[in-house]
């Protein structure tokens, strides 16, 4: 499932000598997020952080909450790794493994306030489309690790994704769209411009950004 792909020297170097400070070893036992960071704080929890620019961006805009990364691909992690040493935030934590595996098995019931989920693989073709990460059964686990009054953001620039979000999410008993915007790039939802953006821009893709509120039942 990791995805090592191409690293550059830098990154790999990263990779060896930060993983101590940043990184977080999968495994099935529930994680002390309090032990981890140090520090009782708000948690927010990225999925798929891509090269980890805005996650970073995040976590040095907001000191007094704590972030968790979790991406499948090395050279990302190591990119990250290296713009979370050059800002010098203390508060960020990345797992290299399967998001659905570290939720379920390593995170504890409630224990966020917000996650993120943003430029989700689009999964085009329609055959793929059962691939999509936003289904019924990930809505559930989101909303079992999400504190009461917690949010899950999701952004696309895949239209034909934009509306299947829509409809799994009004179909959904765990969440109330508290906003969504379409727009061209200009206004992202209380978050920074990621790569994937950008590239979705360059070929002329809108986009859309939602916030979801956990419904307490
Ligand atoms: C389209 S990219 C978006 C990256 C970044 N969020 C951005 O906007 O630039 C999707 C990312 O999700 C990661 N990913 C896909 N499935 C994943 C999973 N099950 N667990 C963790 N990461 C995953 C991929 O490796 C990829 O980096």
């Amino acid at each position: 499932m990791r995805r090592a792909g191409r690293m550059t020297a830098s990154q790999q170097k990263a990779l060896a000598e930060l993983w101590p400070e940043y990184g977080v070893e999968y495994s099935a036992a529930r994680l002390d997020l309090d032990a981890l960071f140090g520090r009782h704080a708000p948690r927010v929890l990225e999925i798929g952080f891509g090269n980890g620019d805005s996650l970073v961006q995040l976590a040095s805009d907001d000191p007094a909450s704590d972030f968790l990364g979790i991406e499948v691909h090395d050279p990302g992690i190591g990119h990250c790794m290296i713009a979370a040493r050059s800002a010098a935030v203390s508060n960020l934590k990345l797992i290299g493994h399967d998001a659905i595996d570290v939720m379920e098995q390593q995170l504890a019931h409630a224990c966020l306030a917000r996650i993120n989920l943003y430029f989700p693989d689009p999964w085009p073709k329609k055959r793929h489309h059962k691939r999509r990460i936003v289904q019924p059964a990930f809505l559930e686990l989101c909303a079992g690790r999400l504190e009461p009054g917690g949010s899950l953001h999701i952004a696309t620039d895949w239209a034909n994704y934009a509306e299947h979000i829509d409809a799994v999410l009004a179909e959904s008993p765990l969440f109330d769209c508290a906003e969504r915007r379409e727009h061209a790039g200009d206004r992202p939802l209380q978050r920074p411009p990621t790569k994937f953006e950008r590239r979705g821009l360059r070929k002329g893709h809108r986009i859309w950004d939602w916030r979801f509120e956990k419904i307490d039942l």
